[in-house]
């Protein structure tokens, strides 16, 4: 786990400003709550203030999220500080990877994924590619032990990866046009490998 920090001032926005849909879409969030409850709303709502703003969370959009609320704004800055979820500085444009470095993951093979992190996107998590356009991170567990090692792209998981494997996983955000999420070994969700093991007789 790594120190969770907001981003030096020099890479922080003036300001944030939600657009009309997604403002629209944070004041009915609100209302699912009882009234004096709305802080229940703030995850989902800094998330979609992330989504907004390419992947990562600025101090100015913590302020406007905790305005919208009517929350203290270090209260807004805990939560967005503590959830993982939340990144605090700028990440690739196409892709930013969340590796999975929890020990069933590691033991089936998560620092082969790192070591293709640090070869094809940078040396060092949190670190932009020279294009810009992905970084990495190692984070704790993602609770999808059982298709270990995955990692986490965005809202998408993808799981029972090889060192090659995941080179396509990105060969696909690069271009475009990502390959499908879930299992890259040819599972079916977490079933078995290579198909049914018990209740095979239909009798
Ligand atoms: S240990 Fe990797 S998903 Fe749980």
């Amino acid at each position: 786990m790594s120190v969770r920090r907001l981003a030096p001032k020099e890479q922080q926005p003036a300001s944030f400003a939600f657009t009309a849909e997604n403002l629209a879409w944070a004041q009915a969030e609100t209302k699912k709550y009882p009234e004096g409850r709305q802080a229940s709303a703030a995850i989902a709502i800094l998330w979609r203030a992330q989504e907004q703003h390419e992947g990562w969370i600025s101090e100015a959009a913590i302020r406007v999220v905790a305005d919208l609320l009517d929350m203290p704004y270090i209260r807004m800055l805990e939560i967005a500080t503590f959830y993982t979820m939340f990144q605090l500085e700028p990440v690739g444009k196409k892709a930013h990877v969340q590796v999975c470095g929890t020990t069933p993951c590691r033991l089936r093979g998560a620092a082969d994924l790192i070591e293709v992190c640090r070869s094809r996107i940078h040396h060092d998590p949190f670190h932009l590619s020279a294009d810009g356009n992905f970084s990495w991170e190692e984070v704790e567990c993602l609770g999808a032990c059982v298709n270990a090692p995955m990692v986490l792209i965005w809202k998408d998981t993808y799981e029972d990866l090889t060192k090659d494997s995941f080179g396509k996983v990105l060969d696909g955000f690069a271009s475009g046009n990502p390959v499908k999420p879930g299992p890259q070994n040819g599972r079916q969700f977490s079933a078995p490998a290579g198909g049914p093991t018990t209740l095979k007789e239909t009798t």
